[in-house]
């Protein structure tokens, strides 16, 4: 059986709560070009890139808009996204996110940072989390979004592993199905009913174990508990 040998996190909705903050700024736009975006409606751009994010928007909203009035627009959210972010302290870090990380670390096993954001190394240095993963790839890195696999894949070649040696933490469907489609096990942070793809879901790191992570680790290999 392939040992556990890595553990790959997302960053917004899984290590810090910046979910909420994509959530309003979003939802600012919709209301400046006259509609409403609900919180379900939200799940769609959970793990996408700003990009993608605002093409799923504009259809939620029935719009078709010209190329630079998108560019603005995504320019416009990220400005007001990135107002809210600044204003983090370490104080934001989710409940249990660092000592689960620290935890991985004891144990041996190599961590890592797989976030679709370009964002990410403002976020890193606000929480001071640089020192707790080996490897950061974020949608700098990448040209294809989740649920592509591409973001997990990297992160696995730069630590110099197999794919199926990793798990990956996502609160985001399309992340849990990229992590499928990379063939890693993955743990949905967040409401089962959403992420009903995962091997298993916690509802915060603050509520997962090694000791079930690792349960779950042989159960998927020996290949003995079917998915929820
Ligand atoms: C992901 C978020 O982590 O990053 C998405 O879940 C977001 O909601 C994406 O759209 C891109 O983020 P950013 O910071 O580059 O706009
Ligand atoms: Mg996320």
């Amino acid at each position: 059986m392939t040992p556990l040998s890595a553990c790959l996190f997302d960053l917004d909705g899984v290590i810090v709560d910046t979910a909420k903050y994509h959530f309003i700024a979003w939802r600012q736009i919709a209301r400046e070009l006259g509609f409403v975006f609900t919180e379900k409606d939200n799940e769609r751009l959970k793990g996408v890139s700003r990009t993608r994010s605002l093409e799923i928007l504009l259809e939620i909203g029935g719009l078709a808009l010209p190329a630079a009035e998108k560019v603005d627009l995504a320019a416009k959210k990220n400005a007001l996204y990135l107002s809210y972010v600044r204003q983090m302290t370490p104080a934001e870090i989710l409940p249990g996110a660092d000592a689960f990380l620290m935890a991985c670390r004891a144990a041996g096993y190599k961590t890592a940072l797989a976030t679709a954001s370009r964002n990410a190394a403002v976020i890193i240095d606000l929480l001071k989390i640089a020192a707790l993963f080996d490897v950061v790839v974020d949608g700098n890195k990448v040209t294809h979004t989740k649920p592509d696999p591409e973001v997990f894949l990297n992160c696995a070649k730069e630590l110099g592993l197999a794919p199926d040696a990793c798990v990956v933490f996502e609160d985001a469907e399309a992340g849990i199905e990229a992590a499928g489609a990379a063939g890693m096990l993955a743990v949905g942070i967040g409401d089962p009913g959403i992420l009903n793809k995962a091997d298993l879901v916690v509802p915060g790191l603050s509520e997962l174990s090694l000791e079930q992570l690792r349960t779950a680790w042989n159960n998927k290999k020996n290949n003995t508990v079917a998915k929820p």
